[in-house]
């Protein structure tokens, strides 16, 4: 269990094809925590150079990017601390845990899912990577946007839909390519979940068709003791789109701990 003390590791891993930014809601909202948020595997917040807060190069898979976190964590030396990831995040924050569980005071798993890609997944993976090489970020937040945000962000949040947009340009089509060559070559993380023995939580927006209800409550099931909180009108990105309602549950389990 990670240490009671002032300064408490908070570490927030982002979705594709955004970056750290994502988390800019949540980055104050946990008193007596330090929130860590890397760009990964070459993404960046609009106007920063890639990789600038160390979260590993382009180019490798989920299990370097894991160890490029380990190395983070060791020079801020945090040597244990909660880690959670958003969808992409959560894919590498279950390749974290493989092969460092001693590093999770905590797990925090929001909309995500457990299962490898299948080959139609994959086939879905190299389709996009042709739409980076012909239509650049522009092309991918056009494909991207309406499935990341629920239909109720859609409909009453537009300033949501433009600054997912703005994070998503931000980004080279050589990282967001990259990263769907990390997904898919991703291992399957059921055998993981009844391995998992730190408190988790699992957090999914109520419109999310991206990884939907049914994938959380898989991981639920299969993660003993785990917790389970359904985020009413988010869709996909719940962390941006109802941050109140999502800085609530991760808020009232980090009391919890
Ligand atoms: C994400 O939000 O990180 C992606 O949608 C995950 C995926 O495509 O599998």
């Amino acid at each position: 269990m990670i240490p009671r003390m002032a300064d408490r590791t908070l570490v927030l891993l982002h979705a594709f094809p955004l970056s750290s930014a994502m988390w800019d809601p949540q980055l104050d909202a946990f008193d007596g925590w330090r929130v860590m948020a890397p760009d990964i595997g070459g993404f960046r917040r609009p106007n920063e150079p890639a990789g600038k807060s160390g979260g590993g190069p382009p180019g490798a898979g989920m299990n370097e990017w894991a160890a490029e976190i380990a190395r983070l964590l060791d020079a801020r030396g945090v040597t244990q601390a909660v880690i959670g990831g958003l969808s992409m995040g959560g894919y590498l924050a279950f390749a974290l845990y493989r092969h460092a569980p001693g590093r999770f005071g905590a797990l925090v798993l929001a909309d995500t899912r457990a299962t490898a890609d299948s080959e139609e997944a994959k086939a879905g993976r190299r389709a996009m990577q042709d739409l980076a090489d012909s239509g650049g970020a522009r092309a991918i937040a056009d494909d991207m946007l309406p499935k990341l945000l629920g239909e109720t962000t859609r409909r009453d949040q537009p300033e949501i839909g433009a600054r997912v947009r703005a994070l998503i340009e931000a980004n080279r089509p050589a990282a967001i390519k990259a990263a769907l060559d990390a997904m898919m070559n991703r291992q399957d993380a059921r055998p993981l979940l009844p391995r998992i023995a730190c408190p988790t939580l699992i957090v999914v927006g109520e419109e999310d068709t991206l990884t939907p209800a049914a994938a959380s409550e898989e991981m639920h099931r299969a993660i003993r003791g785990s917790r389970l909180v359904t985020i009413p009108r988010a869709g996909h990105l719940s962390n941006l789109e109802q941050p109140g309602a999502f800085n609530g549950a991760l808020g009232r389990f980090l009391k919890d701990l």
